[in-house]
């Protein structure tokens, strides 16, 4: 029988409370299976941000307000408790005097707040304090991000190695290596953290000081969500400045595969769809896509292939050159069938993606927003999911699409390579550009007015085992492995 363990997962984003991308899924999905019987009997808590309005979400209370010692001096921080909505996690919303409640996470019209230093530091301040006020004593704390990177090499100083029963190890999870947390050194009082850290071997980067980079120096270990991007982030310039740090803890460095929430995305069930459909049965999805036509207005048959793009606007996502590369084709008369897009983001690709709508109103329907429920419909209806990322950690849209028996049409890059097998669960493009895109985007009309193959890719996608059940299994070994070899950081004193 294995030894119960308890972790304390740090989260900036998870539903429901507040969700900008993929983290906010995993942060939910993952601790839901690690709870529920995948990799023994686990107790993990979730630490997360009071973001604005969290008291009036469902099964969010206030239940205690307790002071915390912070570099800012003592702060009041009032704690929300939830759960998630399914199973038993508990969910600990931390109130650090208002910072969290914005109309944003991180910032407004593309612009971070200027106080992001502050804010997440005095939250990591806060949740490392949290669990000796609500007395449970996890085994690992696991990180996820920059946001939270400051409670691995803060740790020590906060919860003394001499006054725990047993030693607590520190795991970092990375989505996304191209957002790291970079602030001037003369905000370093932020931190709480002794000078000793600000050095080559601790915080410093270039002159700068760097959390993700003080979370790879010092935990115990660390893991990204795909093994494809693991690899591609040991060098640059994959790594975004960080492979040196990252091939010095290699050792320590593992890529786990993502999964997704089977039941949360399950177009059998899912509550946002008008009608369902299966595996067995897929006449209802071709339902689906004519009240989507419909109620958007496209003129074109129902033969013409559904293009669906679910995704943040940002410079990762390649929106741009997919946006140039309609524009081309379609001022040759070439556009390849109907598109659904719903994103929101970087001003200047939304910008290029209204002026992309005006040149083909009957063709491109877009939706610059935040919206979950068209989010599913869009996956549930159309076709094929674009994906044309320039580089993706791991990517959940293209295993939510191929859950519904929509194809994925991907560039093979980090996680996209591992989750999407070419001709056969989706389609690659041959290069980044937008000749590759284009060929992609014409095989795949090819594609869909052969019925048949179609059909087989479909069913075949839609077989693929993409539940977190399984893949849960590989965290709790990890933490396992943590626990069982000496620590990693041992700071002086
Ligand atoms: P990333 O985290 O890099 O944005 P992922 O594919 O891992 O990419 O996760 C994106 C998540 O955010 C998915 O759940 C996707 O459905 C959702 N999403 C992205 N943009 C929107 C949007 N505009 N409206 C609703 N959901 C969105
Ligand atoms: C990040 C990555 C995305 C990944 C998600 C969840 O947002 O950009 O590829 O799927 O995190 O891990």
């Amino acid at each position: 029988m294995k030894k119960p363990l308890s972790i304390f997962f740090l989260t900036s984003e998870v539903m429901p409370v507040v969700k900008t991308g993929g983290l906010a899924d995993v942060s939910s999905a993952l601790p839901q299976a690690l709870s529920s019987g995948g990799g023994g009997e686990i107790d993990i808590r979730i630490g997360t941000v009071a973001f604005r309005g969290v008291e009036k979400k469902s099964g969010f209370t206030l239940v205690r307000t307790f002071v915390s010692r912070t570099p800012a001096g003592p702060l009041t921080i009032r704690v929300f408790e939830g759960r998630l909505a399914k199973g038993d996690v508990p969910v600990y919303a931390i109130d650090p005097e208002g910072l969290f409640d914005r109309p944003a996470l991180y910032g407004e019209g593309g612009t971070e707040y200027p106080d992001n230093l502050e804010r997440f530091s005095l939250w990591n301040h806060a949740l490392l304090h949290l669990p000796a006020v609500l007395g449970f004593s996890p085994d690992i704390i696991h990180a996820n991000d920059w946001q939270a990177a400051l409670s691995v090499p803060l740790l020590p100083h906060v919860i003394r190695p001499r006054t725990q029963t047993r030693p607590i190890r520190t795991i970092l999870s990375i989505h996304n290596m191209a957002f790291q947390g970079v602030y001037p050194l003369d905000q370093w009082h932020w931190t709480g953290l002794p000078p000793s850290y600000n050095n080559f071997d601790g915080l410093e980067y270039h002159g700068r000081l760097s959390l993700l980079k003080g979370g790879i120096q010092f935990a115990d270990r660390i893991t990204t969500v795909s093994p494809g991007y693991r690899e591609e982030v040991l060098s640059e310039p994959g790594g975004c400045g960080l492979s040196g740090a990252l091939r010095h803890r290699q050792d320590h460095f593992v890529g786990l595969l993502n999964g997704i929430d089977d039941q949360e995305w399950n177009p059998a069930t899912d509550p946002f769809l008008p009608v369902h459909f299966s595996r067995k049965d897929l006449e209802a999805k071709e339902i689906l896509k004519q009240k989507l036509r419909h109620e958007w207005g496209f003129l074109s048959g129902p033969s013409t292939p559904l293009f669906g793009v679910v995704s943040r606007m940002a410079h990762q996502k390649g929106l741009g050159l997919l946006a140039e590369t309609l524009g081309n084709l379609g001022a040759s008369g070439e556009l390849p069938g109907d598109w659904v897009v719903l994103g929101s983001g970087d001003p200047k690709i939304e910008d290029r993606w209204r002026r992309l709508r005006e040149s083909f109103p009957d063709r491109i329907h877009l939706r610059i927003g935040f919206d979950e429920a068209l989010a599913h419909r869009i996956v549930g209806a159309s076709d094929f999911l674009v994906v044309p990322s320039v580089y993706e950690p791991c990517g959940l849209t293209q295993m939510y699409a191929m859950r519904y028996g929509t194809l994925p049409v991907v560039n093979p890059t980090g996680g996209l390579r591992d989750t999407v097998e070419d001709q056969k669960t989706g389609l690659w493009m041959e290069e980044l550009s937008g000749k590759g895109l284009g060929d992609a985007l014409m095989r795949a009309r090819a594609l869909r007015l052969d019925g048949a193959e179609m059909e087989a890719m479909r069913k075949r996608a839609m077989g693929v085992d993409s539940s977190w059940k399984s893949r849960a299994r590989d965290y709790a070994r990890l933490y396992r492995e943590a626990l069982d070899a000496p620590s990693w950081h041992n700071p002086p004193g």
